[in-house]
């Protein structure tokens, strides 16, 4: 019997049935507490998912409570479920430094930890983006972990700027040598998007790497990984082809929608065609979604506009600040087909420990995918 034969969502209530016939299915109450197996509202934001030998398991900052939580001060936390309703605490995957001298040492800032399995090499690879200690959002880091089993513990590898002495594969010839700095320029002024727009801050970073805050991994059909991640000061998100075995940066890299201010990237495929679900740029605090399609993984990238409809009636808040969350995973529920669920962070910057986790099912319209405000829902609604 397939682990994933029947998935029920369960946040409240009292019981899941696995393998067996749906007899009832607990539902999903978007932003309410989601308590572990010990009872413990699940410490795992900015998370992603990694769907694993009938497990589904989940990634995400462990956050401890007051603004000292906003750093990292325990590591990445784990859980495990076998469908999507209770979770397991697998334990922190990867820990935090002592040492002083580590990228990662206590007090750093680690956010949105992605994890992706390589059937050639057997490993699993976890990256996240990384601020060094005491440097705020400055150093713009993405940093990379492995480990023999899903759970870890992880080994911390090193943190690097993504695609050092590269150009973006199609970046216009003449774009390689115009100014590197903004001298001259007045920030948010037409003259400086419309030089950001042509390739200013890849230049002023070509020698250093590209910077990289919030990020996202994306695995296609073909086993081929992708970084997609928040570069030139947050203005454009650049994709950046890993390695084979995922471990470094292929140096093929695309820049898309150039002056764009997107992050929070979630990518999923459907039906052949690639999305890309992100956030504007406004800190902890929420905006407006912005989901895009393209037919290849290189663009060209087509923005669709804001996918949320409704109203979050705890908060009153609808598309224009994403129900109070931000966009952190796009998981294809397994076992059931065409099912995608949208997942969002609430963030309680003044104490992140308490933030909460918007998931929400994708609906594919006419005109095109929508993610409807829901209080509580389960997985039965992919199955009508
Ligand atoms: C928004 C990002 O999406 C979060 O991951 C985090 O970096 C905050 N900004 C910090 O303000």
């Amino acid at each position: 019997m397939k682990a994933f034969q029947v998935i029920i969502m369960a946040m409240t209530g009292a019981w899941v049935t696995m393998g067996g016939a749906v007899t009832q299915a607990k539902d999903v109450v978007p932003g309410a507490l989601w308590p572990d197996n010990h009872g413990v509202h699940i410490n795992a934001h900015g998370g992603g998912m990694l769907v694993h030998d009938g497990l589904i398991y989940w990634f995400g900052e462990h956050k401890i409570q007051g603004r000292r939580g906003n750093t990292a001060q325990v590591g990445v936390h784990c859980y495990s479920s076998t469908d999507l309703a209770a979770w397991t605490d697998r334990g922190i995957a990867l820990a935090v430094s002592e040492d002083p001298g580590s990228d990662i040492v206590k007090g750093c800032v680690i956010e949105r930890p992605k994890v992706i399995y390589n059937a050639a090499t057997k490993k699993f690879v976890m990256w996240f983006h990384l601020e060094l200690r005491g440097q705020g959002y400055n150093a713009a880091r993405t940093g990379v972990a492995v480990s023999d089993t899903v759970t870890g513990p992880y080994r911390f590898i090193h943190s690097l700027r993504p695609n050092a002495g590269t150009w973006p594969y199609d970046f216009p010839e003449a774009q390689k040598t115009g100014p590197a700095t903004e001298e001259g320029l007045k920030g948010w002024t037409e003259p400086w998007l419309a030089a950001v727009k042509a390739g200013l801050f890849v230049r002023r970073d070509f020698k250093g790497g590209q910077m990289s805050r919030d990020m996202t991994l994306f695995v296609d059909d073909d086993g081929k990984a992708y970084h997609f991640h928040a570069a030139e000061e947050n203005l454009t998100m650049h994709i950046s082809e890993l390695s084979d075995d995922y471990l470094s940066f292929t140096g093929k890299y695309a820049c898309i929608f150039p002056a764009g201010h997107n992050e929070a990237p979630a990518v999923f495929k459907r039906k052949g065609k690639y999305y890309l679900l992100t956030s504007g740029c406004t800190g902890w605090a929420p905006n407006p979604a912005r989901l895009a399609v393209a037919d290849s993984i290189w663009g060209p990238w087509t923005a669709l506009g804001n996918p949320c409809q409704g109203v979050n009636p705890e908060n009153d808040l609808g598309p224009e600040k994403t129900f109070g969350g931000q966009s952190t995973y796009v998981l294809p529920v397994p076992g059931k087909s065409d099912a995608y669920i949208a997942m969002f962070d609430m963030w309680r910057p003044r104490d992140p420990i308490d933030g909460r986790y918007l998931w929400l099912p994708i609906e594919f319209t006419e005109r095109g995918p929508s993610i409807r405000w829901k209080t509580a829902w389960n997985l039965n609604l992919f199955d009508q």
